[in-house]
């Protein structure tokens, strides 16, 4: 963000919603409804396809224009919201950072006016700062929609979405699992909206397992349980989650173990797995480090639901983009 342009300090929960408590921009899983949640969650069901069939299309978005602005690599984020935008009959505009006026000094709301002036309905936003999102959601015109692609360490609503519905389709009952989110949890967006969705829809039992050096704050993380032991944290859990350490919003790497320590003590494995439950599932929000926070093959294995989550992926961003979509022109 440029250094003028200071966020306001508006509750993200509440700008997203409109007076109709309608969902008019995705900042932010928190403070949303196991309702609306779980309607989203069914929605993005209807999507899905069997493999080797046709992917669902609609012509929900025909006529409107999505810009990807992505301003922080990615690879599933942004190829997802392409495809989910385009199988709507959306326009898709991919805006490339790396050429974009933003490279020349252009301030980050006058790309979102020039994008404006060129009828670009919905801004997907991927950025490194804290309350990107949330800034250009208060700056855009009344029939924008603005949704959160990975906003710093705070905020990956979308995947938090596609996380807890590869969940739902393997596990029935939210309220009897433990799950465990194994990594570098204290910088992850991840494993911050992967929670609010899960506490929202009643999970059993959240563990969040790191060395102490990658350990979250606990008041950011209010409900879960934060343990600095594999074994312990792994011990009967359904779900089992590894994340990536993320090196780019690492400061200071004192007290990270190397990477041939950080797989013996922290690497989700054939060998770890043994403490979870017979049945659990290995999920990774990608991109994968192999041999460093998960073992290849087990991420290539029958326990993981890793492709599953991608391929949910775009059918999560379709039902959130109709979802804004249909009220669109109508603020
Ligand atoms: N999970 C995720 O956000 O991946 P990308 O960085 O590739 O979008």
């Amino acid at each position: 963000m440029d250094p003028t342009e200071t966020p306001d300090k508006l509750d993200d929960a509440t700008l997203q919603l409109n007076a109709n408590g309608e969902l008019r921009h995705l900042l932010t899983l928190k403070g949303l409804s196991a309702v609306l949640l779980t309607e989203i969650l069914d929605d993005a069901q209807r999507y899905l396809t069997s493999p080797g069939a046709l992917p669902a299309r609609s012509r929900a978005l025909a006529g409107r224009t999505i810009g990807n602005l992505f301003f922080e690599p990615s690879t599933r984020t942004r190829a997802s919201f392409d495809l989910a935008g385009r199988r709507l009959g959306a326009d898709v505009l991919n805006l490339d950072v790396n050429t974009s006026s933003r490279k020349k000094g252009e301030s980050i709301l006058d790309t979102i006016y020039t994008l404006e002036a060129m009828q670009v309905d919905v801004m997907v936003v991927r950025d490194a700062s804290a309350g990107v999102p949330a800034f250009i959601a208060q700056h855009v015109k009344e029939h924008v929609s603005v949704l959160n692609a990975g906003e710093s360490d705070v905020s990956h609503p979308t995947q938090g979405l596609l996380d807890v519905l590869t969940i739902r389709q393997r596990k029935s009952d939210f309220s009897r699992l433990t799950v465990a989110i194994v990594g570098d949890i204290q910088h992850s967006r991840v494993a911050m909206s992967a929670t609010q969705a899960l506490q929202t829809l009643g999970v059993g039992e959240l563990r969040l397992i790191s060395p102490p050096a990658l350990a979250p704050d606990p008041n950011r993380f209010p409900g879960a349980t934060i343990v600095d032991n594999l074994a312990a944290g792994l011990k009967d859990a359904d779900v089992v989650m590894a994340l990536r350490i993320q090196r780019e919003r690492i400061g200071d790497l004192d007290g990270v173990p190397g990477v041939d320590e950080y797989f013996a003590k922290f690497g989700v494995s054939h060998d770890s797995m043994k403490r979870a439950r017979p049945d659990a599932i290995v999920m990774h929000p990608g991109p994968m480090n192999r041999g460093i926070e998960i073992e290849g093959t087990l991420a290539d294995g029958p326990s993981s639901v890793i492709t599953q989550q991608v391929t949910n992926g775009v059918a999560v961003r379709m039902a959130v983009l109709e979802r804004v979509g249909k009220l669109l022109g109508s603020q």
